[in-house]
């Protein structure tokens, strides 16, 4: 059944609603400037250390940008009117994410989540800095498919930033009935355990859905280009 124009732009439209709403959600408390405002995991940073807390705001600034712009990359419309606009987004998207995903390791390392949340987020950032290097290099070479591939794979990492809190909102409301059977009424060791689940929850599905999209993507594709060499086809 054919899809009407609402339905075909309805992911996308959520996809954008969500970006837009975590950059403002998420930055707010850090334009403040006062750690009181600061979440469970970030207060800390403020008295810690100077790098790690500048590294901080470096990190969600430029994550809040590659947020903000990478939901427009991918508007077809957009692209193909706006082309030169499109590729000086791409730019600052690439850019965002190289200064986003250096400044991660800086941060990382000592979260609360422990090791197996610093290892999570420490992979999405190399995968995020690799996915953007393929998506930046594909271009150059002119490989418009590829480019196209790698930003889908770009995306869905640097949308891990709106998972990870739609996650952590779903994940912390399901355990608050066991805060005092579970956790003895300590909602920091809630959080904590909860914090380090979502480190990898938060990523590993959108690159999975990522991956779907692309196969879904060629198929036609491929059926189309069998069907050109198909035997019957060329008989035509
Ligand atoms: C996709 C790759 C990303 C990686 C590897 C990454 C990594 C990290 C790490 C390690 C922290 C410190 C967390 C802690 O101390 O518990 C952090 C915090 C933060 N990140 Fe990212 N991040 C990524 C993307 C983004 C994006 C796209 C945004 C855009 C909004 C963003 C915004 C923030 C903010 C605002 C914080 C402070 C914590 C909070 O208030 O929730 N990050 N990130």
């Amino acid at each position: 059944m054919k899809k009407n124009l609402f339905q075909k732009n309805l992911p996308w439209g959520i996809m954008a609603f969500l970006a837009v709403g975590v950059t403002i959600v998420a930055l707010a408390p850090y334009v403040t400037l006062n750690s009181e405002n600061f979440n469970n995991a970030t207060t800390r940073y403020a008295t810690e250390s100077t790098l790690r807390y500048v590294g901080l705001f470096v990190h969600a600034f430029a994550g809040g940008i590659a947020l903000l712009l990478g939901p427009f990359q991918f508007l077809d419309g957009f692209r193909k009117r706006r082309q030169n606009l499109h590729r000086w987004m791409g730019r600052i998207y690439l850019v965002s994410i190289l200064i986003g995903g250096l400044s991660a390791f800086i941060i990382a390392p000592g979260m609360i989540s422990g090791l197996v949340g610093e290892v999570g987020l420490m992979s999405l950032a190399v995968l995020w800095l690799w996915t953007g290097w393929n998506a930046y290099s594909s271009i150059r070479k002119g490989d418009v498919k590829s480019h196209r591939e790698w930003m889908i794979r770009s995306f869905a990492l640097t949308f891990a930033a709106a998972t990870l809190r739609l996650w952590l909102g779903t994940l912390i409301a399901t355990q608050l009935p066991f805060l005092q059977t579970k956790y003895s009424g300590d909602f920091d060791a809630l959080f904590v355990e909860v914090y380090r689940v979502v480190m990898w929850l938060c990523w590993v599905p959108n690159l999975i859905a990522a991956e779907m999209i692309i196969q879904r993507r060629r198929k036609p594709q491929t059926l189309s280009s069998i069907g050109q060499n198909s035997p019957q086809t060329q008989n035509v």
